[in-house]
């Protein structure tokens, strides 16, 4: 693992209009590490991804992507340099099909009409091999598990250096929720940071290497993944 790590978030403030919604979170995630940000409804999980992608200006504080600073750069730039993020509700295309999802996450990067589109494709369809049986079939006529695993199939047809994803677990079945979080749990196996935001503390926690819990805009309490399984009732008692 690096010792630099590949996303550093220093000391963020925020607000949304004259509200503070943040207050000093700092995290950082390297190559190959999976950390979770877990937290209730409210709690300003998505808020502070919005930061990271750019989207949302910090009041306070710094965000750095593989050496640079990302309030320098603009949000589709920063999804080109590697830093991509899984909304929460996916927003995948419904009208569309599996296969041209697909190809629009490709057409991001740029991949599109060459072998490392093929490959990548294929890497996505054994990753997840109902993405290959549906590959014709309209988007939104899938199930919310296969439409999640979409999203973050043409997330990774991005080729991303650090995938964020918020929520994807949200009003999936355990076992589905389940497949899902293995799959990230591989990717950073695989070298790819990830930031998995999440409410399903305990199924977070047991594919997560270092994990913060984010309360009112505060990070609560951080350590690695295994030692806050240790304390479920502390866990729980702080996601209200
Ligand atoms: N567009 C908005 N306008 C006003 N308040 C907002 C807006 N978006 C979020 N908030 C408030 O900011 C806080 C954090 O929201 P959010 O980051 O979405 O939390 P989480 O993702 O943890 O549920 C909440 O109190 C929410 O009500
Ligand atoms: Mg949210």
């Amino acid at each position: 693992m690096s010792s630099t790590p590949l996303l550093k978030v220093d000391a963020i403030d925020a607000s949304i209009g004259a509200i503070n919604i943040l207050h000093g979170v700092s995290l950082s995630v390297a190559s190959g590490e999976l950390v979770t940000v877990i937290g209730a409804n409210g709690a300003g999980k998505t808020t502070l991804l919005r930061v990271i992608s750019n989207v949302l200006k910090p009041r306070a504080g710094q965000v750095e992507f593989d050496g640079v600073s990302t309030t320098e750069v603009d949000a589709y730039r920063l999804a080109r340099r590697g830093l991509i993020h899984v909304p929460q509700g996916r927003q995948i295309v419904p009208t569309l099909s599996v296969y041209d999802n697909l190809i629009i996450g490709a057409e991001c990067s740029e991949i599109v009409n060459s072998d490392d589109f093929i490959e990548s494709l294929e890497r996505e369809y054994s990753r997840f091999p109902v993405l290959r049986e549906r590959k014709d079939l309209a988007a939104g006529s899938l199930s919310g598990g296969e439409q999640q695993m979409l999203a973050v199939s043409r997330a990774l047809m991005m080729r991303p250096k650090l995938l964020m994803l918020d929520e994807p677990s949200l009003g999936l079945a355990p076992q589905i929720v389940r497949i899902i979080l293995n799959a990230l749990r591989q990717l950073a196996d695989e070298g790819i940071a990830v930031l998995l935001i999440e409410q399903v503390a305990m199924a977070a926690l047991s594919v997560a290497d270092n994990a913060h819990v984010l309360r009112n805009g505060k990070i609560a309490l951080s350590g690695t993944a295994s030692d806050l399984r240790r304390d479920q009732a502390l866990i729980e008692s702080y996601l209200g």
